[in-house]
């Protein structure tokens, strides 16, 4: 059996080591420290924000921001349906209600129709959504240019959910800038990696601070531990910032790389009549974190015989994101569709397939992904 094939493995530069040494050699193994400082500047910088705060996770950051904007229980806060769970839980950890949001074809993420069918049904209500966490799948921006003034129309807050999307630009604007807050994961499978870990990113430097404060306990100055409000422990430790620092180096590469690798995708698949690929709105140059294909509807090949294939030779792929109001764990929550019946996320779910998209795959190690593909057709 061949080397097995990931969809999205870490792929280290060579800096990283040098930045653990120095946390190391200056006995900084830590959460907190000056790679924490220096990651934060450095990534935010690159966003064109005025400051970030490193966390554990990326959901850690939702959860921040989520509880910055004054989430509470019984709030309603507006979610892409079409994401990762870890999009919506943290709306849960605060005992506020997620409203599901369709996606549109165009972008997949949020639909600016159904975006405005939910506010306005909530409004009729008597309700105002307390937030929006609006997600940029895959790498792809969403459609701002239309979802931000309908959003800021009713005085909702976006949380942006670039997790996916870190490299991406919209117009030439960073995926991560466009809302109040913008979030971002180094989880092992993102672009670059700290192994796990988060950031949120804002130009509210107040903001910012509390977040810091709430991230590591919440401890009010003083000599002794004093605590005024519950505290979390979701602060980066210095040894994972540091590698976060390694891996920003090289986060343009990897950019370029996963643009060759979809564009190759492309190129190779440009015959087959049943493959699309997820699209790009104009304007969004994307990092193209994963290659997306969708078969066309009445296709008599499934996501699952390419799954199924690729998987018989030791290779992953997987479907597309289950949509979250689809969920059993979310069964009852709203969502607005931009259909009369049924819903683009869930017709997507049913034709999407993620193919592997490692920056370190060979071009022989794809060009044994596209065979085996072809070889379905
Ligand atoms: C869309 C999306 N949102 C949020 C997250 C959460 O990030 P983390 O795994 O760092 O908590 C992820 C990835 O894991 C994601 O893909």
């Amino acid at each position: 059996m061949n080397k097995r094939i990931y969809l999205s493995p870490p792929h280290m530069g060579g800096q990283e080591q040098q930045f653990i040494q120095e946390a190391f050699a200056s006995n900084w193994i830590a959460p907190l420290g000056p790679n924490v400082d220096a990651f934060e500047k450095e990534l935010s910088d690159m966003a064109g924000m005025a400051g970030g705060v490193a966390l554990s996770s990326g959901t850690a950051a939702i959860h921040l921001s989520l509880k910055y904007l004054g989430v509470g229980p019984g709030d309603h806060v507006l979610c892409s349906t079409f994401t990762f769970s870890a999009s919506c839980n943290p709306i849960v950890y605060e005992k506020a209600i997620p409203v599901f949001v369709d996606a549109d074809a165009e972008s997949w993420n949020m639909s600016p129709a159904a975006l405005e069918k939910a506010i306005s049904d909530l409004n009729k209500k008597g309700i105002k959504p307390k937030a929006a966490v609006v997600v940029e799948l895959y790498g792809r921006s969403a459609d701002y240019d239309r979802l931000l003034p309908i959003l800021d129309l009713a005085g909702i807050p976006v949380i942006e959910d670039a997790a996916e999307a870190l490299g991406s630009t919209y117009k030439g604007r960073w995926c991560g800038s466009f809302g109040r807050f913008g979030i971002f994961s180094f989880n092992g499978n993102k672009i670059i990696t700290t192994s796990g870990g988060g950031m949120a990113v804002a130009n509210d430097v107040d903001a910012l601070r509390t977040m810091r404060f709430w991230a590591s306990q919440s401890r009010d100055p003083g000599r002794h531990y004093e605590h005024s409000q519950i505290g979390y422990n979701y602060r980066m430790s210095n040894v994972l910032a540091g590698i976060g620092r390694g891996q920003l180096r090289v986060l343009r590469d990897r950019v370029q790389q996963k643009r060759k690798i979809h564009s190759r995708y492309r190129e190779a698949f440009g015959d087959i009549a049943d493959i699309e690929f997820m699209p790009c709105i104009d304007g969004c140059h994307s990092n193209d974190w994963l290659t997306v294909i969708t078969l066309k509807s009445g296709s008599a090949v499934s996501p699952d015989a390419i799954i199924d294939a690729l998987e018989g030779h030791n290779i992953e792929s997987r479907p597309v994101w289950k949509p979250m109001h689809l969920q059993p764990i979310f069964v009852g929550c709203p969502f607005y569709s931009q259909l009369d019946a049924g819903s683009i996320a869930e017709n997507l779910f049913k034709r999407g397939v993620c193919l592997p998209s490692g920056t370190q795959m060979t071009e022989s190690q794809q060009d044994q992904v596209i065979q085996l593909i072809r070889k379905i057709f």
